[in-house]
C-alpha cells in the first residue's frame, strides 16, 4: 500500500524498525541521553530557546502552547482559513479571549490581509496555522508573525503539517511558540508533539502564577529536563527512538535539501494534477509545499476507492467546504517521486 495522506504519512522502514528496540525505563541515564539528544537537535533546527517533546498528538501540543503562553484575561487574534485554524480558535476560546478572523476556503493569509487586524487590535497574542492542511494552503506566516511580534504580541504558529518541508527559523520569524506532530513531516508514527519556545515565551511561562493544566504545564517539563534530562511523566519511548532516526535522516540529507525536495515535489504534483484537468483549491502564491488539494469532477469518493482497491494507493479527501468534492495528495516526509508518479498515473487513468 502506498500511503499519500497528509498524516500519518509513510514511515520508512529504518524509522519503523527503531521502535522495536528493547524497552528502557524513563528514569535511566539511557533515556536521558535519548531525550536530550532529540530535544537539543530540535532546538537547533528551530532556533528556539527551549524545546520539549511531549507524548500526545499535535492538538495537545498546540493546546499546550496556548495555555502556557496566553493568559485568561488577555486577547488572542486567531487567523483562520480552514478547519485547523478553526480548531486553533476553539482552543484559544477555552483559555483566553479569542478574536477570530476568517478567510474563505482556498484563500491564504498574508500581511496585506492581516495588517489592519493587527493594527486595530489590542490583543497580546496572535495565533495561526502555517499550512492549512485541509485545503493545501500555505499562509505567508513569516511576514505576519514578524509584524505581530514587532507590535509586541506573543506569536503562536501551528506548524503541524508545515515542518520541516516549509522554511522556518523561530528567531527570524519572531515566533514564540512552535508545534508539529511526529506523524507529519518527521515521518514517525503518531504520538509525539514537538514544541519550540522563544526566550520571551520561556520568561513569560516561568513568571506565571498559575497555568491551567497539570500534564501540559511546561514549567514541570522544564524542571525535570533541567534536573536530569527526563520528562515529568512516562513518555512514548519507542516513538522517541523513531524520532531520533528521523532526525538522523534530516541531518544526512541536510535541512536545506529537505526543504528544496518538498518544494520541488509539490510543484511537480501540482503541475501533473493541473495537467490532468483538475483545479487546485489553493489560490496562486499560497500553494502548500507539503500537500496538494484539488477539486474532483464530483467523483472524489469513487476516485479514492478505486485508487485504493485497484492500485493500492491511499489518498484522502479535503476538509470543510471541499469535504465532498476535494482530494489531497501529500508529499510530506519521505514520499518519493516514484510513489507520487504511481498515484498520478493511476489518477489520470481513472479520472473520469
Ligand atoms: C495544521 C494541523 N493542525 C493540527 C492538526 C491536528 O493534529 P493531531 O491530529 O496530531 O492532533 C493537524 C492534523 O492533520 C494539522 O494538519
Amino acid at each position: 500500500m502506498i500511503l499519500l495522506g497528509p498524516g500519518p504519512v509513510y514511515v520508512p522502514e529504518e524509522i519503523r524498525k527503531e521502535q522495536t528496540k528493547e524497552m528502557i525505563t524513563h528514569r535511566s541515564p539511557e533515556f536521558s541521553e535519548l531525550y536530550r539528544n532529540i530535544v537539543e537537535r530540535l532546538k537547533t533546527y528551530l532556533n528556539s530557546k527551549e524545546s520539549y517533546i511531549l507524548t500526545g498528538s499535535g492538538t495537545m501540543g498546540l493546546e499546550t502552547l496556548i495555555l502556557n503562553i496566553a493568559k485568561p484575561e488577555e486577547k488572542m487574534i486567531c487567523l483562520t482559513n480552514g478547519v485547523f485554524g478553526d480548531k486553533l480558535s476553539k482552543t484559544a476560546k477555552i483559555y483566553t479571549n479569542a478574536e477570530v478572523h476568517s478567510l474563505d476556503a482556498g484563500k491564504g493569509w498574508n500581511l496585506e490581509r492581516a495588517k489592519k487586524i493587527i493594527d486595530e487590535s489590542n490583543a497580546q497574542v496572535l495565533g495561526m496555522v502555517y499550512n492549512e492542511t485541509g485545503y493545501g494552503v500555505r499562509n505567508h506566516a513569516k511576514e505576519i508573525i514578524k509584524y505581530a511580534k514587532e507590535k509586541g504580541m506573543f506569536t503562536i504558529l501551528d506548524c503541524i503539517s508545515a515542518w520541516p518541508g516549509t522554511p522556518l527559523d523561530m528567531k527570524e520569524f519572531g515566533l514564540d511558540g512552535f508545534v508539529t506532530g511526529s506523524q507529519k513531516g518527521p515521518s514517525c508514527p503518531p504520538g509525539l508533539a514537538l514544541l519550540g519556545l522563544s526566550d520571551e515565551a520561556v520568561q513569560r511561562i516561568n513568571s506565571r502564577d498559575r497555568i491551567p493544566s497539570f500534564y501540559c504545564d511546561l514549567r514541570e517539563h522544564k524542571k525535570r529536563y533541567e534536573k536530569d534530562g527526563q520528562t515529568p511523566f512516562t513518555p512514548a519511548i519507542s516513538l522517541m527512538w523513531a524520532l531520533k532516526k528521523s532526525f538522523d535522516l534530516i541531518d544526512s540529507e541536510g535541512m536545506e535539501n529537505v526543504r528544496k525536495r518538498h518544494k520541488e515535489l509539490s510543484e511537480y504534483v501540482r503541475k501533473r494534477v493541473v495537467g490532468a484537468g483538475f483545479e487546485l483549491i489553493a489560490e496562486p502564491e499560497f500553494e502548500s509545499y507539503t500537500v496538494t488539494a484539488f477539486k474532483s469532477n464530483g467523483n472524489a469518493k469513487e476516485l479514492r476507492k478505486r485508487l485504493k482497491e485497484e492500485f493500492g494507493i491511499v489518498i484522502v479527501g479535503c476538509k470543510g467546504a471541499y469535504a465532498e468534492n476535494g482530494l489531497r495528495i501529500s508529499n510530506m516526509g519521505h514520499v518519493t517521486k516514484e510513489m507520487l508518479d504511481n498515484c498520478l498515473d493511476a489518477l489520470e487513468k481513472i479520472k473520469e
